[in-house]
């Protein structure tokens, strides 16, 4: 099957205040860079709305920025009918991907692909991107690592045909 273009891209986790908005920027970081902007569209969201409006945590920008990332946006919660209007949802951990599942039952005809982040990893073993919320920073700077290594794999598969 052809890649739409622009393809659609949303990133999910629990509060999308942290790692999804961090895997949108990172993702856009990479595609501005190699001046394929036009190409993908890309947002973020989050399975709960407690954060709903909330710009990311400071942490997690102060991480970023420290690599030449600016993160920004504005907390959102994922609805069904992202799986209309996205090709690609990407969940960062498991349990992201099972509450994206029970939305995706919600939808009444999800064109959308639901997969998991890490997957796309092609330097690191991890299943999941771990929650850095609780923790300190060396959770943020994993989740750097895990994105920079799967968003940068990202861009190489869609220059290839195969995302
Ligand atoms: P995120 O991190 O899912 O990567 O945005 C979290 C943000 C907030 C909470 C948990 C994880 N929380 O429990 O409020």
């Amino acid at each position: 099957m052809p890649q739409p273009d622009p393809i659609r891209i949303l990133f999910v986790c629990l509060g999308n205040i942290c790692r999804s908005p961090s895997g949108e920027n990172v993702l856009r970081h990479l595609v501005e860079a190699e001046e394929l902007s036009e190409h993908f569209h890309i947002d973020s969201a989050g399975t709960i709305d407690y954060h709903s409006g909330h710009s990311p945590d400071t942490r997690m920008t102060a991480a970023a920025l420290k690599r030449g990332i600016a993160v920004a946006g504005r907390a959102r919660q994922a609805t069904p009918d992202d799986f209309r209007e996205f090709d690609l949802i990407v969940a960062m951990d498991r349990s992201n991907y099972d509450d994206l599942l029970a939305l995706r039952d919600q939808c009444s005809e999800p064109t959308a692909r639901l997969a998991m982040f890490c997957d796309f990893c092609e330097n690191h073993d991890e299943s999941d991107v771990p929650d850095p919320y609780y923790g300190g920073a060396a959770g943020f700077e994993k989740v750097l690592d895990l994105l920079e290594d799967g968003c940068g794999a990202i861009v190489r598969r869609w220059q290839r045909g195969e995302l």
